[in-house]
């Protein structure tokens, strides 16, 4: 059956209307509302955040295709930026005693032999899902790979070289646009085919329709999703927000600096001039990375891989080891595996990565750099929920790379990054 598709695009932020629209009134604390006194966006942890999308409860994205329940929507929720956060995942594990979709044993338990007989063994089950909004990817090593497995330490005995167990959080449905790579490891070569191994996997469907294929993509392609109000700065949508990213040029390949927020370099309250400064902080302030490997040692700031301007995606695909998944920052809740080389090297890690898509040792470790638009709204970051909050993404880049910046310029970084 043909499902009809939306041709028209309706923006959901109303950005023009709110009372608070322009970049020189001063905050208000009050949730925006629209000229029907509606308010407007939804709250997350330091203001709001909204989406420009055609909105179609109908469209396949919403709807269940497999054999499990689960719709795309299911993991990617409007509500957290399209993607998922272990409060809301524990706010639906106690109101539907861990009956809701998500919790279901092929990906969302920490292994499809998981004991989920009573609501005791489900809270186990389920238990690194509820506490970083991981899912679990089975992935095998690839046939011809110049690497072997040769250890596995998995607390939940399931894992081999046949299905590898990846703890993963689910990027961002959204702002797709502007994404040069799609996954955490760059597998799928496109959204079509993305959203037919989601429906078999996630959905456990049997087969998919070309058309409601073609449904959720065109869907997906149009979604914009950014912060629109901040609890100090107030109204971002007259320099920011989800209503400009719809008209927003992309040119794959270009790469560029932020710049939303430099009129706010000066300006009351001390907050825009905060986020200002971290958008200054972003381009400008300059480090040495060391044995990142898919980049050569050098100089850089953070907008040198997260490049494609006013988003946040590397604009020229780099996928790179920033060692959140070695030995020492993996979580222990987690398998930890052991891979060797075809010339005896070793390396330990609780995911291989792009490596499993390339079957090469020298990719180990290698993942996408994520957008960062509306990123407030999805914490935790990092492909493992390593960083549970904005300051925690910050403190890891300075401990991994000494960034020398005082407590207030990291303040001023973290700010920006919530204003995104
Ligand atoms: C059970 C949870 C779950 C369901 C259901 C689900 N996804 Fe995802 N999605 C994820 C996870 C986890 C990732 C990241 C996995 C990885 O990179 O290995 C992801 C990644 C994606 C990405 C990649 C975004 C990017 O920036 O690269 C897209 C697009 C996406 N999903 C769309 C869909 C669509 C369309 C559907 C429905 C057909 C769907 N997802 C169903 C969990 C889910
Ligand atoms: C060497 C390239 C590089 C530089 C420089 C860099 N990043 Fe990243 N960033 C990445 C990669 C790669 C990831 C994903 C890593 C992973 O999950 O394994 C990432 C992830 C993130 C995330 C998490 C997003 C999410 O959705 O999980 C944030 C936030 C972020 N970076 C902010 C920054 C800031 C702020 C700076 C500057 C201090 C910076 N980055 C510098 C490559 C870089």
């Amino acid at each position: 059956m043909k499902l009809i598709r939306v041709g028209l695009l309706f923006i959901v932020a109303s950005c023009a209307q709110q009372p608070n629209g322009t970049t020189d009134a001063g905050p208000v604390a009050a949730p925006p509302t629209n000229d029907a006194g509606q308010p407007i966006g939804i709250a997350d942890l330091t203001g709001y955040g909204d989406s420009a999308y055609a909105p179609d409860p109908a469209n396949p994205f919403f709807v269940s295709l497999g054999t499990n329940d689960r719709s795309c929507a299911t993991c990617h929720d409007v509500a957290t930026g399209w993607s998922i956060t272990p409060a809301g995942l524990k706010a639906r594990f106690t109101a539907s005693q861990g009956l809701d979709p998500i919790f279901r044993v092929v990906d969302g338990a920490t292994s499809p032999a998981a004991n989920v007989s009573s609501f005791t063994s489900m809270q186990t089950a389920y238990e690194v899902l509820l506490a970083r909004g991981l899912l679990r990817i089975g992935k095998p090593i690839p046939a011809g790979a110049d690497f072997t497995l040769a250890a596995v330490n998995d607390p939940y005995n399931y894992a081999s070289a046949t299905e590898l167990s990846l703890y993963r959080r689910p990027l961002p449905s959204t702002n797709l646009r502007f994404q040069p790579t799609i996954m955490w490891d760059g597998r799928e070569p496109s959204l079509a085919e993305q959203s037919m191994d989601a429906t078999l996997g996630h959905a456990q469907a049997m087969q998919t329709e070309t058309d409601a294929m073609d449904e959720i993509v065109a869907f997906e392609s149009e979604v914009y999703t950014a912060q629109i109000f901040d609890n100090g700065a107030g109204d971002l949508t007259g320099l920011a927000g989800p209503a400009r990213l719809v008209t927003q040029p992309y040119t794959p390949g270009v790469t560029g600096p932020s710049n939303l927020f430099g009129s706010w370099g000066n300006a009351t309250p001390q907050r825009r001039a905060a986020i200002a400064r971290g958008e200054q902080l972003f381009d400008t302030h300059r480090f040495r990375i060391t044995g990142v490997a898919g980049i050569a040692d050098q100089q850089v700031s953070c907008s040198t891989c997260h490049s494609v301007p006013n988003i946040g995606a590397s604009a020229t695909g780099l996928m790179l080891d920033l060692g959140l998944s070695d030995a020492q920052r993996r979580s222990a809740d987690v398998p930890l595996y052991t891979f060797k080389s075809s010339t005896g090297a070793t390396k330990q890690s609780s995911d291989p990565g792009m490596a499993l898509v390339t079957g090469k040792f020298a990719d180990l470790g290698r993942f996408k750099v994520p957008a960062l638009r509306g990123a407030v709204m999805r914490p935790p970051y990092f492909h493992n929920g390593f960083a549970a909050d904005l300051a925690a993404v910050v403190q890891f880049y300075d401990d991994r790379f000494d960034l020398h910046l005082d407590g207030n310029d990291k303040a001023d970084l973290v700010a920006f990054l919530e204003a995104l």
